[in-house]
């Protein structure tokens, strides 16, 4: 555990001392789409998204929802609904939910277009950005939203030289390069959770270590799904339950020994991927219990 917090701590010095959140830089937008991660909602998010979009319009796409329960999806969207943005379950990858999103735009920029019209500026499109963390779908989403019809309408005057704005339709331009959002995971927990999704780089921490915590989550939260899928015993110690993935998977080193950073990378890909089924890792009900902690 020791060697997890090192890790988080490295990594987060880093973060903070090379990157400054870059969105900082589009002031002349007026919605800011920001892209969480379905499964980690909340740890997915950098605090300093709500000064960046302070004044402007909101909407939050819960990303890559097909790996997340469906349940918690939609008390997720329940949760930013009652916080007052607009919501989209999406799945950037394959496009579901990308139909809604130009809807969802005028509805949420509706104050921006009345405030237009009151005074006399017509069909002025709404200009959004794309923010989030790494690695959440932000490419994804822009390829998917803007498909092959866009037209780049080029640089304007009052925009960063060699950022376009892609007209999306007669309402709606969207900044081709999203602004990235470096998290921010002051608590182990938060870190935690990251990396199991992948958004932290595997070589900075201890697979081993974190695949055995991942076991320890998943016996608590799913009980079986590993039993299931890996044909072994679950224990309440988490190495032992990496050695019990690398008997069931034959990961083996020379001489028969047990390969278990093998095993780790094994659980941890298919976590990633969704084969071990649908899976949110942090629930509005659990935030609420952290916060008060
Ligand atoms: P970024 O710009 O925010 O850094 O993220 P990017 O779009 O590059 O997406 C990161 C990875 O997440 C990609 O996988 C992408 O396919 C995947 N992804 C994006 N949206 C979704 C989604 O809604 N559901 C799922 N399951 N995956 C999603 P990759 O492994 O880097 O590439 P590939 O395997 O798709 O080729």
């Amino acid at each position: 555990m020791e060697e997890i917090e090192d890790a988080f701590s490295v990594v987060s010095r880093s973060y903070d001392q090379s990157k400054k959140n870059d969105a900082g830089k589009y002031e002349t937008d007026h919605l800011v789409i920001e892209l969480v991660d379905a499964r980690v909602p909340i740890s997915s998010r950098n605090p300093d998204i709500d000064e960046l979009g302070k004044n402007k319009a909101r909407l939050i796409l819960l990303n890559k929802s097909d790996l997340a329960e469906e349940k918690w999806n939609d008390a997720w969207m329940e949760y930013f609904k009652e916080k007052g943005y607009s919501v989209v379950k999406l799945n950037a990858k394959k496009g579901s939910g990308i139909k809604s999103i130009n809807g969802v735009i005028q509805e949420a920029c509706k104050e921006k277009i009345e405030r237009d019209r009151k005074r006399g500026i017509l069909n002025r499109p709404v200009r959004a950005i794309v923010v989030g963390i790494p690695n959440v779908g932000k490419s994804t989403f822009i390829n998917a939203l803007a498909g092959k019809a866009c037209t780049k309408t080029g640089n304007k005057p009052g925009v960063t030289k060699g950022k376009q704005w892609i007209r999306l339709n007669k309402n709606v331009e969207l900044l081709d390069t999203p602004g990235i959002l470096w998290p921010k995971f002051e608590d182990q927990t938060v870190g935690l959770r990251l990396a199991f999704i992948g958004s932290i780089k595997d070589e900075i921490l201890h697979t081993e270590e974190l695949a055995a915590e991942l076991t320890q989550f998943m016996i608590k939260e799913y009980p079986g799904v590993l039993a299931e899928k890996y044909e072994m015993e679950e224990s309440e110690n988490g190495f032992e339950n990496v050695q019990e993935i690398a008997k069931s998977r034959h990961c083996l080193v020379k001489g028969n020994e047990l390969d278990t950073e093998k095993a780790a990378k094994l659980l941890l890909d298919d976590f990633r991927n969704g084969r071990l089924g649908r899976i949110t890792l942090e629930t509005p009900e659990q935030f609420a219990k952290e916060k008060t902690e």
